[in-house]
């Protein structure tokens, strides 16, 4: 919360929402390292297009405009909260007023089919932040305390909530993203891109559900060196998965897209 507090106070108030910003940073900064050539070229060009300064901007750009009036609607996208008791996700419940599922989903069409450059430009943006989201586990959560934002919890001596916490405290030990990135991509077996490349995003959200059922079981009031350090561990391997999958999603809708278009030049 400190943290926020004085990054409020430098007018910089981004790093308080969804995954920190370092967070995101890295899972796009894997994602590249798993892009084709073709959709690296045209992720560059959707860049320039904005523009977006960097993949790593991009990341973070819907925690930055969620407030703004024109993306006032972009609010309850960036999460999906569950009943306690429920063994998975149910669109009809749990999406009905929108969630991250139906805004990734709705924005991977975008990206593939907007005839305006800059909505797919702004659809890249979506895309890249929303893997990142559905793989932070407080993400997928409950409403009752606002996905842990209304839940405190004592870090280092200071009180914070548990979904600040998960965002960026996590992380806090860990270098910038690039070198997070590599060292994490150095780290995982060739045979996991495999087995991640077949999940889809309710597969994703599933085991984050899990996840945060697990966390809430063990109803920490306090961060221990030796949780921090497991918690850590299991961060980083959300990181690297969503960097992997997101790649693979990128790869295809991108792809699909140079497919369409060459069509309809035809
Ligand atoms: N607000 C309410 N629930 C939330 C969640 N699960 N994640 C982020 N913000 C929230
Ligand atoms: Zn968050
Ligand atoms: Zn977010």
């Amino acid at each position: 919360m400190k943290k926020c507090f004085i990054s409020l106070l430098l007018l910089l108030p981004l790093q308080c929402l969804a995954w920190g910003s370092k967070g995101h940073a890295t899972v796009a900064d894997i994602a590249w390292q798993f892009l084709t050539p073709e959709a690296r070229q045209q992720v560059d060009m959707l860049l320039k297009s904005y523009p977006f300064e960097s993949l790593q901007q991009a990341a973070n750009w819907p925690d930055h405009i969620r407030k703004q009036d024109e993306f006032k609607h972009t609010g309850n996208w960036h999460y999906v909260n569950l009943p306690r008791d429920a063994k998975y996700y149910l669109a009809s419940r749990d999406c009905a007023q929108g969630c991250v599922v139906k805004a990734f989903n709705l924005m991977l069409q975008q990206l593939s089919n907007a005839a305006d450059i800059k909505k797919r430009a702004e659809a890249l943006a979506f895309v890249i932040h929303f893997v990142g989201d559905m793989h932070q586990p407080l993400h997928v959560s409950y409403a009752d305390d606002k996905g842990g934002n209304s839940y405190p919890l004592i870090f280092k001596g200071e009180t914070v909530n548990l979904h600040y916490y998960w965002d960026t405290l996590v992380l806090s030990e860990d270098p910038d993203d690039a070198a997070l990135a590599s060292s994490l991509i150095r780290e995982m077996p060739d045979a996991q891109i495999v087995d991640w490349r077949e999940d889809d995003a309710q597969v994703w959200i599933d085991e984050s559900r899990q996840i945060t059922a697990q966390i809430y079981a063990n109803a920490p009031d306090k961060v221990t060196d030796i949780m921090l350090q497991q918690d850590r561990q299991l961060a980083h391997q959300r990181l690297i998965k969503a960097g992997v999958r997101l790649a693979f999603q990128l790869n295809q809708t991108l792809k699909l897209h140079s497919i369409a278009k060459a069509h309809s030049s035809q």
